[in-house]
């Protein structure tokens, strides 16, 4: 389905990452089983990822699967699993022609072979996009993906391959699952809830967060251009005051930025 791009007026994020909460009560609201709200979830990701990429969004993050969800019931997490798998083989000419490169953060290898098969082979796939990479939050942790990216930098200076003051903040992301992702600059929650659960804890450190008390299935495009129309009234301000912000002053530091970054040696 189409819809209007935005007008250039708004200040558009560069990195919109989305917490998809709530496909459990609006399924319970309507007397259907659980795995029918993720199923009509897995609808508004179909419009969400169009409607980012048509509104020259460059980068969208979805906490489809969290470290934690595997603690979920197994006939849910199996019906999660086989929702991803449907999306990889269904969505992808569609992915592929609005120019969508697909990427995952978290612990692919933990997924079951068909599922780790079927993005694998969406990544492969759409691997020439450059309008848009979307991401997929899967099995994904933030704590854990920090955690990781400390040991693998303890290993490395254990051997003698980096030197401890060489560790600032841009060569620390470059050891997380997120190091090819700007920071982010739009989260958005729906479900109600009022918390970040785990999701991107470094790369939303200056992120303007938007709790929505809708449930996810009833995300819809109009819901998107609105989120993206109350950031654009926001000021960031980056540590600096707002006067500082008026003049044109620019923050002390950058946020994270893998694309205008020189590539570790
Ligand atoms: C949280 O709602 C949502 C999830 C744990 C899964 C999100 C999955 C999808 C939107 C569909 C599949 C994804 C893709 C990318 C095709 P909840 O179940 O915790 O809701 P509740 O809080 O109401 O119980």
């Amino acid at each position: 389905m189409k819809k209007k791009p935005m007008t250039n007026k708004l200040n558009i994020p560069r990195h919109v990452a989305i917490i998809m909460d709530g496909n459990g009560r609006w399924a319970e609201a309507r007397n259907l089983e659980r795995v029918e709200g993720h199923a009509e979830g897995a609808r508004a990701v179909r419009e969400t990822v169009e409607t980012a990429a048509r509104n020259g969004i460059e980068y969208l993050t979805l906490y489809a699967f969290s470290a934690a969800n595997w603690a979920r019931p197994r006939r849910e997490v199996e019906a999660l699993m086989r929702l991803l798998v449907d999306f990889a083989k269904k969505e992808r000419s569609e992915l592929r022609s609005l120019g969508i490169r697909v990427n995952v953060i978290g612990q692919l290898e933990e997924l079951p072979t068909g599922t780790r098969h079927a993005v694998e082979d969406l990544i492969r796939y759409t691997a020439d996009g450059s309008k848009m990479t979307l991401t997929l939050a899967l099995s994904y942790g933030g704590r854990q993906d920090i955690v990781e990216a400390a040991r693998a930098l303890a290993v490395r200076a254990r051997a003698g391959l980096v030197l401890p003051e060489e560790i600032d903040e841009s060569f620390f992301h470059r050891e997380m699952t997120t190091r090819s992702l700007p920071d982010v600059d739009l989260l958005i929650r729906t479900g109600g809830e009022t918390r970040v659960s785990d999701f991107l804890l470094y790369e939303s450190a200056y992120a303007e967060l938007v709790f929505l008390p809708i449930m996810w299935p009833e995300f819809v495009p109009q819901t998107l251009l609105d989120a993206v129309e109350l950031y654009s009234r926001r000021e960031r301000r980056f540590g600096r005051t707002s006067a500082q912000v008026v003049r044109g002053e620019h923050a002390a530091f950058d946020p994270l930025d893998p694309v205008r970054e020189a590539p570790a040696p």
